[in-house]
Parts: structure tokens; sequence; C-alpha cells
């Protein structure tokens, strides 16, 4: 059986064998011979003007709307329907077959109508004047500009190629040998463990610094040389201050006869260059374990600086007038051995400092976050 035909007997209220289940109840409904011809005369107006109708619309939506008119729930044919339960039964099952044929007439003039449409709109849209590439935007568009880590990662970078240093680079994801074991980190220092690193599989993990990049190259380079190494670096640290992706520069100098007061001439380079003439440089003493001696370093705070080059203190320097700004020391002689270099030739000096920190402290950044939102709001202001 037409699945179709069933649909539509369903919905007739009719069985398949095309009886009116309602003449075997009580409420029999008035059946005349004058329903079928209304019905019929309903089809047959309905057949005649569908085509003409569909084919007036000059739009998708207007087509949509006339087809509503006609199979919507209110629509023309179903309004037939509603007479059918006023012929005889004897004349439904025909009837039903008529409305279902002219229901498919309708929808298949429906589609040949949109189909049209679509061809003439693009027709259209092929013929019309070409689009101006050359008409300027009704938006201006704003110029973007480098992220503060950028910037201050370049001035940086600029300095120290001044002073005769290359720039090298290294791998994110490194073996514990070179991030930890050959720069002298005992086994158990604290900076190894779970809390501070993030380790994969198979003793590699995401460098906590940039200082893998010194074993590589002593590794591979032989001495002298003189490199920075910017970098992403990784740990498991989250608040004001600390974020588990960073930046850092390394810097690192392999020559004879190096010492401490070369480290601190380039210290001295290095702070006037970023932060002015005249910037005073200290040196704290602190423990890498890759270094010997080391050193923190701090600058005279930017922050509570004077016109006359003075620090009154401020609470960003707590009240000493001097901010840290890196780590640094002597490349220590048991760092050499392990990487194949004689100490006993050579000496030399590493520095290591991080971006975020440089960036926050030339703009007064309060909060490393504002680094990581890229809110345009913050953006704009550099
Ligand atoms: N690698 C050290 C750190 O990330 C910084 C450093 C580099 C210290 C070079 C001394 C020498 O904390």
């Amino acid at each position: 059986m037409n699945p179709r035909w069933t649909q539509v007997a369903f919905q007739l209220g009719i069985n398949s064998n095309g009886e009116d289940p309602g003449t075997h109840g009580k409420h029999k409904t008035p059946m005349t011979d004058d329903a079928v011809s209304t019905i019929d005369r309903g089809l047959a107006s309905l057949r005649e003007t569908f085509l003409p109708r569909f084919r007036a619309a000059a739009t998708e939506q207007a087509l949509r709307d006339e087809n509503a008119k006609i199979l919507g729930k209110k629509g023309e044919l179903t309004a037939i329907l509603k007479e059918l339960g006023k012929a005889p039964p004897s004349s439904r099952k025909a009837i039903g077959e008529k409305v279902n044929a002219l229901k498919q007439e309708v929808e298949a003039g429906f589609e040949q109508c949109l189909r049209e449409l679509r061809r003439k709109e693009r027709e259209a849209d092929l013929s019309a004047p070409p689009f101006d590439l050359t008409l300027p935007g009704r938006v201006p568009v704003t110029a973007g500009h480098k992220h503060p880590i950028s910037i201050v990662r370049e001035e940086v970078v600029a300095v120290f190629r001044q002073l005769g240093f290359a720039v090298y680079d290294g791998p994110e994801i490194e073996h514990e040998e070179n991030n930890f074991t050959l720069l002298g980190f005992p086994p158990d220092h604290p900076a190894t463990d779970m809390q501070d690193s993030f380790w994969t599989k198979s003793g590699h993990l995401l460098r906590t610094h940039t200082s893998n990049v010194q074993v590589r190259a002593m590794k591979s380079v032989k001495p002298p040389m003189a490199f920075i190494a910017p970098g992403t670096v990784y740990r498991r640290d989250d608040d004001a201050t600390h974020s588990p992706m960073f930046h850092q520069i390394e810097a690192f100098l392999v020559d004879k006869h190096v010492t401490l007061a070369h480290l601190k001439g380039v210290l001295a380079e290095f702070a006037e260059r970023l932060y002015g003439p005249g910037t005073p440089v200290r040196l704290r003493p602190s423990y890498f374990p890759f270094v010997e001696p080391g050193a923190e370093v701090d600058i005279g705070c930017v922050f509570c600086k004077q016109s006359d080059g003075t620090r009154v203190g401020c609470s960003l320097c707590k009240h000493t007038g001097f901010i840290e700004i890196l780590g640094c020391g002597m490349i220590h002689p048991v760092v050499f051995e392990n990487c194949g270099i004689d100490p006993e030739e050579w000496s030399g000096f590493a520095l290591g400092m991080g971006l975020e920190r440089i960036a926050m402290l030339r703009y007064g950044i309060p909060n490393i976050k504002l680094l990581f939102e890229n809110d345009p709001r913050f953006l704009a202001q550099f």
C-alpha cells in the first residue's frame, strides 16, 4: 500500500478499506453529494491557480509564504481536507487520492519555482557590475601593535646584540639531564620536585628555565662563545606575579680569564641601556646550583626615581630603592666538566631574567595575568 495514502487516510479518519469508522458509531456526519462537488470545485480552482501564484512571488520568502497559504496548517488545501468529513464514505477514498495528487503537484511546483528564483538571483549577481574592492571600508581599521612582552624582548635582544652576543634557540620539551642534572642540580633539589615542573614520561619535562641552552651550546660549540637564548619556560607556579608559562632570556659567555668584573660590566651596560643612564646596579649573593659565586641583581627602583636621579623608596621596592631583576653568576667548574669544557682553561658567566618581570617593572603592571589575557583595553596602552 502506498504509505502516503495511509497517511492521508489517517488524516481523513478513514481506514484502508475506504470505510468511515464513524459510520459504525452513533454520531453520523451528514453526507451529501453537495459536499463532494464543493471539494471538487475547491481542488479544481486550486489546481488552476497555485502555479501562477507561485510564479508571481518575487522573493524566496514571498514564495514560502504563498506555499504556506496552501499547504500550511491553516492552508487552503488543508481547509478542503476538512470538508471531506461531509462527503459520503464511498467517495472518500477517491477524493483522498485526488487531494494527495494535488498536494504532490503543489509541492513539485513549489520546488521548481524555488529553483527558478535561485537561478535568477545568481544570474543577477553575476551580471551585476563587479564589486569595487578599492572602496574604503565603512568601519575604520585600527592598526595592531606588538605585545608588551615582544617589545621588551626585542629591546633586551637588541642590547645584547650590540654587545656582541649571538642569539641561540633551544627546545621547550627537554630531557631532565639538560634541564637539571648537568647543571649540577642535586637529585633531591626542590626545583626538580613534581611541584615545580611539568613532567612528561621517560625523563622529559617542559623546561623550567632557558639554562638548558647553556648545556646544549657547551656540548656542541667550542669556546670562546657569547650568546643569549630567549624563550618560553614552564613551572607549576600560579599567582599574581607567577604564571605557569612565562618567558626568559639567558645570557652566557665563555672565554679565557673571564671574571666577575666582566659580568658586572655587562650588567651595568644592560641596566643603562634598558632603564636609562646612571641606573644603579647591585649584586646580592644568592644560590643557583650551576654558578659559583651566584647573585641576584637589583637595579635602582624605576617607580620612585626622582628627577635628580635619587630614589625615595616606595611600596614597590619595599622602601629599599632597589628592585630585583635577574639571577646570575660565574659558571660552576662542575658544569664545565659535565659539558666537556676544561675549567682550568676557560671561565665564564651566565645570567637569566624573566621577561614578564622586566615588562611589569617597565610599565608598572600589577598582575602578570594581564599580560596573557590579551584584553584590547589593556594592550592598547602600550
Ligand atoms: N636559570 C635561573 C632561573 O631560572 C636563572 C639564572 C640563569 C641564574 C643564569 C643564574 C645564571 O631561576
